[in-house]
C-alpha cells in the first residue's frame, strides 16, 4: 500500500488531475482525497473491492475539521483489481466528476465550496505509476 501526498496543489474550477496506476491483485480500497488538508477534504474518492455493505463500491465523501459528511456511495464499480487505470478527476465550480475506465462517471458536489485545491492525497492499495494536473 502507497500514501503519496502533495502539499502546495493550485487546482482550481476548470482543471484537472489525471491518475494512472494498477490496481492491486488483491486490493482492498485506495482514495484520492482532494482538499486543504488531511481534516478538510473536499473530495475523498474512495473505490472499495469489499465492503461490508456493498462489495465494490464507489464511495465519495467530504471531511470538514476532521468530521465525515454524508458518503455518497455509487454500486456500479468497473474498477477490477489487478488492473491498470487512468482516473480524470475534474474540478469544477460546485462539482468534482470522476471519469472512470469505460466512459462512467461519478459526480459529488463541492460541499465545502473550496475554491483552490491545495492538498492531494493518493493512498492505498495502489500503485502509482503517473500523475498530471492540466
Ligand atoms: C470511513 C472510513 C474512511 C473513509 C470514510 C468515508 O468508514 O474509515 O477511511 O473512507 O468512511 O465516508
Amino acid at each position: 500500500s502507497m500514501e503519496l501526498e502533495v502539499k502546495n496543489a493550485e487546482l482550481r474550477a476548470g482543471d484537472q488531475l489525471k491518475v494512472k496506476g494498477v490496481i492491486l491483485h488483491d486490493a482492498e480500497r485506495f482514495q484520492i482525497d482532494l482538499g486543504c488538508d488531511v481534516d478538510d477534504l473536499a473530495l475523498h474518492f474512495n473505490p472499495r473491492f469489499h465492503d461490508d455493505d456493498d462489495g465494490a463500491v464507489l464511495v465519495c465523501n467530504s471531511k470538514i475539521a476532521g468530521c465525515w459528511g454524508d458518503e455518497k456511495r455509487e454500486t456500479e464499480n468497473p474498477l477490477q483489481k489487478g488492473s491498470e487505470v487512468k482516473l480524470a478527476l475534474k474540478m469544477n465550480e460546485d462539482v468534482f466528476e470522476v471519469e472512470l475506465p469505460g466512459g462512467q462517471e461519478v459526480q459529488f458536489p463541492n460541499r465545502v465550496g473550496l475554491g483552490v485545491i491545495s492538498y492531494i492525497r493518493i493512498k492505498g492499495d495502489f500503485k502509482l505509476t503517473s500523475f498530471k494536473i492540466s
